[in-house]
């Protein structure tokens, strides 16, 4: 049995065709056309609720799920994650903007970054955002300051790198000593920042946040990660009286994208959870701490394999004992993960889906850069000009990161729900790729 036949979300139907969400691929790329992403409702609101919903009953719902929203920023990702109960993540005012647009409750947002500017700064007290996660002994000056002036007292928590290895690709790790992010727990920079924020008066410290890394699937890492934070609050209650009351664990969990990969159903990650909850409820009892409000924020595991492309493929090239490219109408701009990451995907021909694969292919894409491949090992039937291309769990960090190079088209986005698919980002048009562009009159 094909791997994806496993899956809730997809399966093949009767005329042999992929389906998601209970809607035929082929006909979805022939109402909106192709490259399209798609994404299954009710897998989003799934994973939601498994967070949501083991939090409620393992701790006493004393917590907050926070989608992370960098995975896939888009109003209705919010409107979904507001209506689970869920709060939200934001690392940009674009995303705050997007938030809000879609009328998210500020108070149930966090505010990450580690350059976090000015304007960002001063937008989120002006929405009234709930929590920002001080990264810089320069932001909390410049936040405690802009407090001051609108006559505040903002909460914040401190993120701190507990210095946990985590088994994922390195350029997706972020609390190793070397890191952009947060400061050091075993070099003291963590101490010192917590005794400068407790000086601010417009700033209420809540507690630590700390984030592991993405794609991780041992559940020891987080584990760990959670005892030396907990470790932290104890020393930092001991140390300078100062006990937090809000510990946000980030995200981080794995996903199936290709054999190989662990196929965890949604309501297996409740185990990741649960191994936290125990790892919290373990540190409070020894080091005789208040359990503190407990913050999460899963991205990729809510919304990646909730998502998939489709494209068409079109010109196939054949090299003779070298490999064989099969071109889609999308490439890097909709997806750079393979050129970042060497990310690894499964891909099925969503018109022919019931048929056996024959053959390894490339998949590349139309940018003109030979580094422009979706992947260079899909195990695919014979396709042919027109076959329409499904490549899965490309819900996360794919439209998040696309962009316009080459002047190509962002790809729209449909949400599918009980077989039914709608925009939630339209196509874009010739005049929203010049929309911003100007000719000097010198120039005319
Ligand atoms: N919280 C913080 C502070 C984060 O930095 C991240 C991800 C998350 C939560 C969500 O992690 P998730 O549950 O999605 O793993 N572009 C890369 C992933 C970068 C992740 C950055 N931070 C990729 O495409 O794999």
């Amino acid at each position: 049995m094909r791997m994806f036949h496993t899956r809730d979300t997809l399966k093949v139907n009767e005329k042999g065709h992929l389906e998601i969400g209970g809607a035929d691929c082929s006909e979805l790329a022939a109402q909106f056309g192709t490259p399209l992403y798609v994404f299954d409702e009710a897998y989003i609101r799934q994973m939601m609720r498994v967070y949501r919903d083991t939090i409620e009953e393992e701790y006493d719902g004393n917590g907050l799920v926070l989608y992370a929203s960098k995975a896939f920023s888009c109003e209705a990702m919010y409107a979904v994650a507001d209506s689970e109960g869920l709060g939200a993540d934001v690392v940009s005012g674009g995303e705050l903007y997007t938030a809000m647009q879609a009328g998210f409750p500020a108070k149930k947002i966090v505010m990450h970054g580690n350059n976090k500017l000015p304007y960002e700064l001063s937008y989120a007290l002006d929405c009234g955002v709930g929590t920002i996660v001080v990264d810089a002994a320069a932001e909390a000056d410049f936040l405690d300051s802009i407090a001051g002036k609108r006559e505040i007292v903002q909460d914040v928590l401190i993120r701190i790198n507990p210095g946990v290895e985590a088994h994922t690709h390195a350029y997706v790790q972020t609390a190793t000593p070397d890191s952009k992010f947060g400061f050091s727990v075993a070099g003291g920079a963590a101490e010192e920042i917590v005794r400068y924020v407790l000086q601010k008066k417009n700033l209420r410290l809540r507690g630590f946040h700390c984030h592991i890394g993405s794609q991780i699937f041992e559940k020891q890492s987080f584990v760990i990660a959670a005892q030396k934070v907990l470790a932290f609050v104890a020393e930092m209650k001991e140390k300078t009286g100062f006990e937090a009351d809000t510990v946000n664990l980030g995200g981080g969990f794995g996903i199936w994208y290709a054999e190989g990969d662990p196929m965890i159903a949604p309501a297996g990650y409740r185990e990741y959870l649960s191994a936290l909850i125990a790892a919290v409820r373990e540190g409070c009892a020894a080091y005789g701490l208040r359990l503190p409000r407990l913050m999460l924020e899963p991205g990729r595991s809510v919304v990646g394999e909730a998502g998939i492309t489709l494209y068409t493929v079109g010109n196939i090239k054949n090299i003779p004992g070298i490999r064989k490219y099969l071109a889609v109408d999308g490439g890097m701009f909709d997806n750079p993960r393979y050129a970042l990451y060497q990310s690894r995907y499964t891909a099925v021909l969503a018109n022919r889906a019931g048929e056996e694969p024959e053959e390894i292919v490339a998949i590349a894409g139309k940018c003109c850069e030979s580094g422009d491949l979706i992947g260079t090992e899909f195990h695919l039937p014979k396709a042919e000009q027109g076959d329409i291309l499904a490549v899965l769990s490309t819900g996360a960090y794919n439209y998040s990161m696309a962009s316009n190079y080459n002047r190509n088209f962002i790809p729209p986005a449909v949400l599918v729900k009980e077989g039914r698919a709608e925009y939630i980002v339209r196509p874009q048009t010739y005049e929203d790729l010049v929309r911003n562009d100007v000719i000097p009159a010198r120039l005319k």
